[in-house]
């Protein structure tokens, strides 16, 4: 799909621009400069925009429903100065699991404000979270609940929503949905209710209330909130935990719903369903954080032909969403942003679905060109691999200059650290 420069510029993070020589300008850094500091591929967060999305959640959230948290799902970019930041604007964060426990206890955060999620916990990952002192464990199934009575100290009460599966079928990539009957996650009604009732006549656990989520970039509002209605019907609880799954602008395709149009929905249907003394909490990932990243890699080569390959120094070992549901990214010469023929963007890796973008505009990309794919600020950190020997890229928060390095690179030594 062809589009303006003005349109794509619109894809990166707010305040984007371009410098008099057409250097593209993100947070206030020039990209060449980014790269020249900290070498490619990088992954640059407008830290500032991430930390006034994240005020402008709690505050409209407040806004329409005063007993209410924000948690952020740290699986959507579990660094720990992402979590610090989060922590700073009085977010409450959800872990799913060990590894993201320890993160937040690194960023600082309350463990009385983390939410353990999780559809396959361990008893050690339960122990962690046990020891850390975490505020509330989200059931996914009854062994969770053998585990917790097993292993929550005498004299302790654990606090525990249930997870219930809503029924929603919602319109996203299958992989991301979770809503439907028959999902992995959660228990459906019935069995909900039972859990409900064990909790809740259990010495150990205190039943605070029920956990929902439909999926993942979630456009329509609608079909988040109807996840409501059918928690409603399980009986009246303190907490409703409504889950995440905004989506956001990938592509120019993508008109997902405004933060302010969503909650409104999803209040809209609490107020319709919920008890009015309810606590509501949310659980945004992608929303809180895709827009306001970009992955700068370097051109290596050009191969003409039937398509022009335009292949770079990353690919699916740091963006795993094309190769994994086929997500639509665009892209842009950091110094010729816009305009160009139809490329297609591949990776370095030793796979065919290793493309970036297929069919993107480019204009007239030479080696050494640096390409700069916006909307990687969720789900592309966490699911880094090293496939084909690949050092986990670092990460750069955008305060003017060449940025500020949060995260470094990793080093050829760490691939072999864990030999024994
Ligand atoms: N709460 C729970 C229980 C979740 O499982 C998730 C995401 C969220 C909240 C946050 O949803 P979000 O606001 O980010 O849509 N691996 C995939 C992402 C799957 C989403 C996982 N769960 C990817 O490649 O993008």
């Amino acid at each position: 799909m062809t589009a303006g420069a003005g349109e794509l510029l619109g894809l990166f993070p707010p305040g984007s621009t371009t410098d008099p020589d057409g250097m593209l300008r993100v947070g206030g850094c020039r990209l060449d400069d980014v790269a020249a500091a900290h070498g490619t591929p990088v992954l640059l967060v407008d830290d500032r925009a991430v930390r006034q999305r994240a005020r402008d959640y709690a505050a409209q959230l407040a806004a329409r429903w005063p007993d209410s948290q924000v948690l952020f799902a740290s699986k959507a970019f579990p660094c720990t100065a992402v979590l610090r930041l989060m922590v700073e604007e009085g977010l409450g964060l959800d872990v799913a699991g060990g590894g993201e426990i320890v993160t937040a206890a690194a960023a600082g955060a309350d463990p009385a404000r983390l939410v353990l999620h999780g559809n396959a916990k361990t008893g050690e990952e339960i122990e962690l979270a046990l020891e850390c002192g975490i505020g509330t464990v989200v059931v996914d199934n009854t062994d969770d609940i053998d585990r917790l009575e097993a292993l929550v100290p005498r004299g302790r009460v654990q606090g525990c929503l249930v997870r219930v599966i809503p029924g929603v079928q919602a319109s996203t990539y299958a992989a991301y949905a979770t809503g439907h009957a028959g999902s992995k996650f959660g228990l459906a009604p019935d069995a909900a209710r039972a859990a409900i009732a064990r909790i809740a006549a259990s010495p150990r656990l205190r039943m605070d209330g029920v956990h929902t989520h439909v999926g993942s970039q979630i456009l329509d509002a609608a079909e988040l909130a109807a996840a409501v209605a059918p928690v409603a019907a399980l009986g009246d609880f303190g907490v409703y935990d409504l889950g995440g799954g905004l989506g956001c602008r990938y592509t120019y395709a993508d008109h997902p719903a405004a933060l302010a149009e969503y909650l409104d929905v999803l209040t809209g249907a609490a107020r319709e369903h919920l008890p009015a003394g309810a606590r509501i909490w949310i659980e945004p990932g992608r929303s809180m954080v895709a827009p306001y990243a970009v992955t700068v890699y370097r051109v290596t080569t050009v191969k003409p032909g039937e398509t022009t390959f335009v292949a770079v120094d990353g690919g699916m070992g740091d963006n795993l969403e094309v190769a994994l549901v086929g997500q639509r990214f665009e892209a842009a010469i950091a110094g010729r942003v816009g305009g160009g023929e139809p490329v297609t963007v591949v990776g370095r890796h030793c796979e065919s679905g290793d493309v970036l973008s297929a069919g993107v505009p480019l204009p007239a990309p030479r080696v050494g060109d640096l390409l700069a794919v916006p909307v990687t600020g969720a789900y592309c950190y966490t699911m880094a691999n090293n496939y084909n020997g690949a050092r986990r890229i670092p990460v750069a928060f955008a305060d003017g200059g060449s940025g500020r390095l949060v995260v470094r690179r990793e080093r050829w030594a760490e691939l072999l650290s864990r030999d024994v």
